[in-house]
């Protein structure tokens, strides 16, 4: 297959590509506008495989942008559209983008495969999602015709991306597929999420900031894990479904930094308790039997995951140091300067 991969630089998308390359003979042209959480480093390797690098080709821009998209498009046969502002912290503080890449950019996906269907050529769309398009859940676990109740502007642009691609399938005809994904760690994720801003600043011993009591809950789904649920998927999904992509089980944020610390050897005093996010979604937890069905459940553990994760962040300094330039500061002193003021202990 040849493969249009948008937002292939990011985390999960640049795994994505990493293994399909490695585990297909498909070739992957890969669309990326590089914000900042986009990174070709994360491609390098790719880059630097002759046989991989053989099938493989990158594009800066904008998936917002027709006359971009457009012929990348007429010479694909499936996309896998992980293209998105994915931090809900940011969302929360300026939405823009979100709605723009969210909500503008799937469109103009979906109209560039509407002319290449009209004209009577198929191709495939997968539309990477997240389970937090159904809303924070008190008990119980949600599948995957639960009405979405996205309750962030992230979470609110993602579920319209998802409704835009269910009304293409329905209306068009086309062929389309939609992943949830529960909360994903591992290499290359940017620093700004809970996990390697925790493993980072632990690093550096400075403050780990814990937002409200800490017992919310996620259910962590290894990067690899979510990047082989997608190419299975793509490969073995019926046109016009969603599949969940559950993780382990979910845990309280408390029990997680607490592993993080013990792999790190780095003392809990290091977390501070600090003001909530507004809206926080108390617990995400998908029905994962769906995927099972089909023949797809995740492989790596959570303890296993954490080690590697943490193993990866303590021996690439440079990579998340890197991260840490440019508008973080006045990103971190934004969002966690007077909340770290007001910190308690946790
Ligand atoms: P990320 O922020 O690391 O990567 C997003 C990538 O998209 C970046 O490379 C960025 O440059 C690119 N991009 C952004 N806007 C673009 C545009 N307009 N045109 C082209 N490229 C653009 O995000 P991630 O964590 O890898 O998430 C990838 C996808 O998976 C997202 O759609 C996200 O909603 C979804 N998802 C993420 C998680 C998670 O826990 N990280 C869980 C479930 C689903
Ligand atoms: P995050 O990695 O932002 O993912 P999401 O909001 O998509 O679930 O956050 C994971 C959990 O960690 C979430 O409950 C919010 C919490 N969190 C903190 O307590 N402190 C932080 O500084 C961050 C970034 C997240």
């Amino acid at each position: 297959m040849r493969l249009l991969v948008t937002g292939g630089a990011g985390f999960i998308g640049s795994a994505f590509v990493r293994r399909r390359l490695e585990s297909t003979a498909d070739s992957i042209v890969v669309l990326d506008r590089l914000t900042y959480a986009g990174n070709r480093a994360n491609l390098a390797d790719v880059e630097a495989d002759p046989d991989r690098a053989r099938r493989y080709r990158f594009i800066h821009g904008d998936i917002a942008d027709p006359a971009t998209v457009r012929p990348l498009v007429a010479s694909a046969d499936a996309i896998v559209n992980f293209a998105a502002e994915s931090h809900v912290d940011r969302s929360i503080l300026d939405s823009e983008a979100f709605l723009r890449t969210g909500v503008i950019g799937v469109h103009v996906l979906l109209e560039a495969v509407r002319e290449v269907t009209a004209a009577g050529r198929k191709v495939r769309h997968l539309q990477v999602s997240t389970d937090e398009v159904y809303g924070s859940l008190e008990e119980g676990m949600s599948s995957e015709d639960d009405p979405l109740a996205p309750r962030s502007p992230y979470a609110a642009a993602k579920a319209a991306g998802d409704l835009l691609v269910r009304a293409y399938h329905v209306t068009y005809d086309m062929d389309t597929l939609i992943t949830r994904g529960s909360n994903t760690y591992g290499p290359h994720q940017h620093v700004e999420k809970l996990i390697p801003l925790f493993v980072t600043n632990a690093i550096d011993d400075q403050p780990l900031p814990l937002y409200g009591d800490g017992l919310q809950c996620r259910d962590w789904l290894y990067v690899d894990d979510h990047a082989d649920a997608i190419g299975f998927v793509l490969d073995h999904g019926r046109s016009g479904q969603a599949y969940n992509v559950a993780g382990t089980g979910a845990r309280p944020n408390r029990e997680i930094v607490a592993a993080l610390l013990g792999a790190l050897g780095k003392p809990w005093s290091l977390v501070r308790a600090v003001a909530d996010r507004p809206g926080h979604d108390r617990r995400y937890a998908m029905d994962g039997s769906r995927l099972a069905g089909l023949g797809w459940r995740p492989s790596v553990g959570l303890e296993d995951g954490l080690a590697a994760t943490v193993g990866w962040y303590q021996s690439h300094e440079a990579w998340w140091r890197a991260a840490k330039n440019g508008d973080w500061d006045a990103y971190y002193e934004r969002q966690y300067g007077e909340r770290l003021a007001g910190s308690t202990s946790a």
